[in-house]
């Protein structure tokens, strides 16, 4: 790897959106010792037309899953209640640009939380309403997919975004900020985000409708590292 300034890292966030819910405990164990991170994403059914967990039901999945946990709200109001999410013990906590009106004060909730900040942009928003942001946070999350729904298909007009933000994020920060894509990862479009700069994976049922979840976590890091 030459020019990656440090992007040698590639994380695997599997989502349990589509997860067996009623057994989620044991379907989070079956991909825990492969994967960096679970993605959990919460949505309110009001910034995206779905409703998944609640900040209680949060809680209980952040408080039984033994890897860290990767929060992607989905919600109207994360001004008010993004730091929850921290303080519930997610080990990073990202929140929609378009849903906030604060996202100075709401990153610097989120980090006194001891949380890592992670701001999203939805496929229509540029990455330019993101760039004057980066210094607040530690995760930019380009959505490769309209929020809302597992199972759609990879966006690969998203990857001029995603070579944009790689390019700040070298030029400024040296690789210390993660690069996430979100929706429709699989083992067909792992390689093409990778190259594009992503180094942080969110996959959900590529994971969970593999025979084994776990394996697949596997073949999706050695995918998105041979790039
Ligand atoms: C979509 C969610 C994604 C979703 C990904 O709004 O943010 O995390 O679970 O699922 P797949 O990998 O099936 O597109
Ligand atoms: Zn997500």
């Amino acid at each position: 790897m030459i020019s990656n300034k440090g992007r040698a890292l590639i994380r695997i966030c599997p989502s349990i959106l589509n997860a067996d819910r009623a057994n989620l405990g044991s379907e989070i164990l079956r991909v825990s010792n492969e994967s960096d991170l679970i993605h959990l994403d919460v949505m309110d059914n009001i910034f995206v037309p779905n409703f998944t967990f609640s900040l209680e039901d949060s809680r209980r999945i952040i408080g039984q899953t033994p890897i860290p946990v990767d929060a992607h709200l989905m919600i109207n109001n994360p001004d008010q209640d993004a730091a929850h999410y921290a303080k519930a013990g997610a080990k990073s906590v990202t929140f929609h640009l378009e849903a906030s009106q604060q996202p100075e004060v709401t990153s610097q909730l989120i980090r006194s939380e001891g949380a890592r900040v992670g701001i999203a942009i939805k496929p229509k928003t540029a990455f330019s309403s993101l760039a004057p942001l980066l210094e607040l946070v530690d995760m930019v999350l380009i959505m490769t997919v309209e929020p809302g729904f597992g199972g759609q298909s990879f966006m690969e007009d998203m990857m001029p975004k995603v070579r944009e933000a790689r390019a700040e994020i070298d030029r400024k920060h040296f690789g210390k900020i993660w690069l996430q894509v979100d929706g429709g990862i699989s083992l067909e479009t792992i390689d093409v985000a990778s190259s594009a700069g992503a180094d942080t994976f969110v996959a959900g049922s590529a994971v969970f409708k593999a025979e084994n979840p776990g394996d697949m976590v596997n073949l999706l890091r050695a995918k998105a590292s041979k790039q």
